[in-house]
This record gives structure tokens, C-alpha cells and sequence, in this order.
């Protein structure tokens, strides 16, 4: 029996560098992206991955041109428009981890009726990071627990999660990043402790089937001690 990993989370890089070597303007790439997102959830239930976390808009990709963030939340509310009954029918239950009231109103509805919509499911997990940051949803968690007059004295690692953007995400098993860069970027900063690493130079509108077998792979051959022997 192969090791699977329980929860995998993707930073998913590269699709700038996918359109431009295409000669393409940049936000094709991240339409092209999409694919890469379809294949992948299927790939997850084919090996039983339980939960799978994909990075699609960091609190620092602010930074773009506006025309592009634009661009991304558009995508966004477009595809889940059309694909949450998909999702549903497939028992797949979604979520979204960030500081969402920051984003566009239309796509904040969006994302609460997914949420609803998908909430019974007993499927793959599938959570999307949008505008997210590890710092910022530490900061976010000690603001909520001060807000709740916590007992400070009780408070400890397992009970910290609670107070997390999503606390039935069990810690990650293994961080892809695609397209070469080798950095969390700010990704699942509380969750990633103990996550094994697979970097491919793959660009990530490229990412198939094979890259996912690859990782899967890697993963099982790794041995993890968590600081024991
Ligand atoms: C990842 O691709 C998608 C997002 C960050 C939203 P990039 O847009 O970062 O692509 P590169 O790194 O510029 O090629
Ligand atoms: C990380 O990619 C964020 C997402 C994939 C959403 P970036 O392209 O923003 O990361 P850096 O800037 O290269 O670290
Ligand atoms: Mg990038």
C-alpha cells in the first residue's frame, strides 16, 4: 500500500510565464489555468486525497496591475457560476479560506452560496485561498480570540485551529508548487509545519495528470519522522 497524502495544497505558479512564452497576454494564462484546476481535483479523488487546498490569489497579489486582479475575480465568479452545481453533483464540498470581505461584493456572494450549496458533501475537500496570507490569518485568528475573551491560559496548538479561516483543514502533507519558484509565498503558514515539499518546473496551466502521479509518487517515497526517529 502506497503512503497517500491526506491533504495536498498547490501554489499554483506560473501562468504568466505560460502565456508570454505563447506570445499570449498574461490573463490567458490564467484561463488556461483553470484546466489545470479541473484536472487535479479529478486526479485527488482517483489516489483518495481527502483534502486538497489550491493558492489562487495571495493577500500580495494585490500588487498586480488592477486590470489583472480585475481579471481574476471575474474568473472566478464566472467559473464558479457555472461549475458549483458540477461540483455538488460530484459530492465535492467546497470552501474558501482568506480575508474574503475584502473581495468584490458579487463574488463574496458567490463564494457564500458555493459554500451552502456544497456544505452536506461528503466528498474531496476542496478549499480555494483567495486573498489569503499565512500572517494575515494568524493575525486574523488572535483578533478573533481576543474578541471571544478567550481564557488565554487553555489556549494551545490544537485549540488555536479553531480560530483559523478553516478549521476542519487537518495540517498539509504536501505543498506542489509548479512553474520552479521553491518559497510558501505566504501559503498555509500555520498548517505547513511538518509538509513535505514537491517542486516541478512544470508552468502551472501545463500541470497533468502525469505531474500529479510524479508527486504522488515522490510523496510515498519520502519518510517523515516529525522530529522523532
Ligand atoms: C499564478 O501564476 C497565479 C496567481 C498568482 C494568481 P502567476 O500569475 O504568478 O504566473 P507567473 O509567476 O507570473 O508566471
Ligand atoms: C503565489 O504566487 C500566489 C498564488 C499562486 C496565488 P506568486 O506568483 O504571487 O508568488 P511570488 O510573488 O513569486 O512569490
Ligand atoms: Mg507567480
Amino acid at each position: 500500500m502506497k503512503k497517500i497524502p491526506e491533504h495536498v495544497a498547490i501554489i499554483m505558479d506560473g501562468n504568466g510565464r505560460w502565456a508570454e512564452a505563447k506570445g499570449l497576454p498574461r490573463v490567458s494564462g490564467h484561463k488556461e489555468g483553470l484546466s489545470a484546476v479541473r484536472r487535479v481535483v479529478k486526479a485527488a479523488k482517483v489516489y483518495g486525497v481527502r483534502y486538497l487546498t489550491l493558492y489562487s490569489f495571495s493577500t500580495e497579489n494585490w500588487k498586480r496591475p488592477p486590470d489583472e486582479v480585475k481579471f481574476l475575480f471575474m474568473l472566478m465568479e464566472s467559473t464558479l457560476t457555472k461549475e458549483m452545481e458540477d461540483l455538488h453533483s460530484r459530492n465535492i464540498r467546497v470552501r474558501f479560506a482568506g480575508k474574503l470581505d475584502k473581495l468584490p461584493e458579487k463574488l463574496q456572494q458567490i463564494i457564500a452560496d458555493t459554500e451552502k450549496l456544497t456544505e452536506e458533501n461528503s466528498g474531496l475537500n476542496l478549499t480555494f485561498a483567495v486573498n489569503y496570507g499565512g500572517r494575515q490569518e494568524i493575525i486574523d485568528a488572535i483578533k478573533k480570540i481576543i474578541k471571544a475573551r478567550y481564557p488565554i491560559k487553555h489556549l494551545d496548538q490544537d485549540n488555536f485551529r479553531q480560530f483559523l479561516y478553516c478549521p476542519q483543514l487537518p495540517d498539509v502533507d504536501l505543498v506542489i508548487r509548479t512553474a520552479g519558484e521553491q518559497r510558501l509565498s505566504n501559503f498555509l503558514v500555520w498548517q505547513s509545519i511538518y509538509a513535505e515539499f514537491y517542486f516541478t518546473r512544470t508552468l502551472w496551466p501545463d500541470f497533468s495528470e502525469k505531474d500529479f502521479k510524479m508527486a504522488m509518487d515522490e510523496f510515498s517515497r519520502r519518510k517523515r519522522r516529525f522530529g522523532g526517529l
